[in-house]
């Protein structure tokens, strides 16, 4: 029995379903082959992903191709009422998600997709499938595998499987080209600086604004706030935290982009509007928060609150306050006023202002994760063919996803001849 905050907001969520599925072509298409093929029938599907409108297509695609689903949302706010109500009074479909749960509310929606005895997971930032590891060990043997959507999530499975810990596949659908290079630049872009706006309704062009990570997802929003006249400054650090570039490197590229770029002491003392996207914590913190300017503003893009130190915050401040709904303020002793966007939490997702990406690059994000599932239950039908462990996304998979995007945009491409393949992997040389 699906658990949601408001039930009478289904008529309202459907309507959101209708707009989320006729810009999502791409699952369009795959959602029919699977109502023909049918390749979940038989299988459970868990799911913790941000429980809004473009998330309810991916859930009707997995059912249409014949999976019980369960739902829960992977962020104690980023639940939208109106479509989780929807999904849940469609009835194929079982919801547990609320917007703004406490912690406990949050880990039992979590556990009640659990115990739907899942044969697939799907994860966002690794909370389901640490739960699996954890405090749920006993009903692992039942899975077949699982997906993750995010970078935070990926780096917690390199984790895991580092000290031998990770025990059964999980597809890394965030670091396929599709995927990455798109939804994190271009999504986290368009909804972080949306969701700022909606929650502030102050003006951008003229702030100074301070991206704190120049992953991609940084990257794309610094480029969208210069865009919006922001005057942005990097910060990075001198390190290597993933499996990218360093931070050094990272510097380097902001700075040949054209931006500022400094530590994080230097940019406390100057910014207007900070957003920290780094998958760190404690990335703005005690030290930094008695440099702040009266007014300043934290956000966070990353996907845990754990990027700006919001205990430590609360903690030095005379006096916290509701300023309004996505705005706290922490009034200081000296009388200064710091602003927190969300609780800290993912801006671009927090209800009510985050609506999360734009809908196109979650048809993109989601097809993987419908595919990636497809592989998933195959190789189940082929028995013990995926070993432990994090997997790339297949090239294939990549290439048909991107493939289909574009020619969702009437873009469609030449693929190199013969003679071009021969000569790219080749030692041949120029005349
Ligand atoms: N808001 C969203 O919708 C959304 C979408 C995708 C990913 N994410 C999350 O955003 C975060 C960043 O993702 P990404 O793909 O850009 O990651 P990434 O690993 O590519 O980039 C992170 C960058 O942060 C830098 N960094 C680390 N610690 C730092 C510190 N203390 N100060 C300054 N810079 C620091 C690193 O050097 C790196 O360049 C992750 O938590 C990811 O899960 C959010």
């Amino acid at each position: 029995m699906s658990k949601v905050k408001d039930a009478s907001l289904a008529k309202k969520g459907a309507a959101e379903l209708v707009w989320a599925r006729a810009n999502m072509p791409v699952l369009a298409q795959i959602r029919k082959r699977f109502e023909k093929e049918k390749p979940f029938a038989g299988l459970t599907i868990s799911v913790a992903l941000h429980l809004e409108k473009k998330t309810g297509i991916l859930l009707e695609t997995l059912a249409a191709g014949g999976a019980r689903v369960f739902a829960s949302s992977c962020n104690p706010m980023s639940t939208n009422d109106a479509a989780a109500a929807a999904l849940a009074a469609g009835g194929k479909i079982e919801v547990f998600a609320w917007a703004n749960q406490t912690s406990e509310e949050y880990y039992s929606c979590l556990n009640a997709v659990l115990d739907a005895k899942p044969d697939i997971v799907i994860d966002d930032g690794c909370d389901l499938i640490n739960l699996l590891h954890t405090s749920r060990k006993g009903e692992m043997k039942k899975i077949i595998g699982a997906c993750e959507e995010t970078t935070t999530g990926i780096n917690r499975l390199f984790a895991m499987q580092k000290a031998g810990k990770l025990l059964f596949p999980v597809f890394a659908v965030n670091n396929a080209h599709s995927k990455f290079l798109l939804d994190n630049q271009f999504g986290t872009a368009q909804s972080t600086v949306d969701a700022i706006s909606r929650a502030t309704n102050v003006i951008l062009a003229g702030k100074t604004v301070v991206v704190a990570g120049y992953g991609w997802c940084g990257r794309g929003v610094a480029s969208r706030m210069k865009g919006m006249g922001a005057n942005v400054i990097v910060v990075e650090i001198d390190g290597t935290l993933g499996p990218h570039e360093s931070g050094l490197h990272r510097a380097l590229l902001a700075h040949y982009e054209g931006y500022r770029v400094m530590d994080m002491p230097s940019a406390a003392r100057i910014g207007d509007i900070f957003i920290t996207a780094t998958g760190n914590k404690n990335v703005i913190g005690k030290e930094h928060f008695a440099l702040l300017k009266n007014g300043a503003m934290l956000s966070n893009t990353g996907h845990f609150n754990v990027e700006i130190d919001e205990p430590a915050l609360r903690a030095i401040s005379k006096r916290v306050f509701d300023v309004k709904e996505n705005v706290e303020g922490y009034e200081q002793k000296d009388g200064r006023i710091i602003y927190l966007l969300s609780e800290g939490r993912l801006v671009n997702l927090a209800q009510p202002s985050g609506q999360g990406h734009p809908i196109e690059i979650m048809d993109g994000s989601f097809a993987l994760q419908a595919l990636c599932c497809e592989l998933l239950a195959k190789s189940a039908k082929a028995k013990g063919k995926m070993k432990p462990g994090v997997m790339p996304v297949p090239k294939d998979v990549d290439d048909a996803v991107a493939r289909m995007l574009l020619a969702s945009k009437g873009v469609k491409l030449e693929a190199p001849t013969a003679e071009q393949k021969k000569y790219a992997e080749s030692f041949e040389e120029g005349t």
